[in-house]
């Protein structure tokens, strides 16, 4: 094995950061799967994307720590809900969850300084930028709820909008 090249804290914050990139994983797959049986496509495809997504963000930091010598460990997660009250809940709820994602990735960038770890304050770097357009993104959606409307046909709007962003995921690095 190799000799661990990060920190003992720094390992168990990216180990955490594996289980929360995995929980999102879980919780928009779960998204996907309501709205594609409540009849929102374009959303279902979106959310579909958004778990695949995801996943690739978990695998980031599953190879970063073992190239570090660090070992990932691949945590459980908690069952996502498997209803919700609407389609905007579900962006609400989204934001609400990057919001959090954004708050652990600035505290082990803050970390990494505090360890002058250079190689993980660079491989967070890609990271920081991914949760502002990730935020940005949700927020975006949110708003069309105040421009467009609540009603019927405003969020089939909506929907298809969402079908025209679900191949606009950033491809896995
Ligand atoms: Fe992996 Fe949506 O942040």
């Amino acid at each position: 094995m190799n000799t661990m090249k990060i920190s003992s804290k720094m390992k168990k914050a990216l180990n955490d950061q594996v289980g929360l990139e995995a929980s999102a994983s879980n919780s928009y797959l779960a998204m996907a799967s309501w709205c594609e049986v409540t009849g929102y496509e374009g959303a279902a495809s979106y959310f579909y994307a958004q778990s695949d997504e995801e996943r690739t963000h978990m695998l980031k930091i599953v190879h970063y720590l073992n190239d570090m010598g660090a070992n990932a460990t691949i945590p459980a997660t908690k069952a996502p809900a498997t209803t919700y009250k609407s389609l905007e809940t579900i962006l609400k709820t989204a934001l609400k969850n990057e919001q959090l994602v954004t708050k652990a990735i600035h505290k082990m960038v803050e970390l990494s300084q505090k360890d002058k770890d250079h190689s993980t304050y660079a491989f967070l770097e890609w990271f920081v930028n991914e949760q502002v357009q990730e935020e940005t993104k949700f927020e975006t959606l949110l708003q069309k709820f105040d421009l467009i409307g609540r009603d019927k046909l405003a969020i089939n709007e909506i929907d298809k909008l969402l079908a025209t962003q679900a191949t606009a995921a950033e491809p896995a690095a």
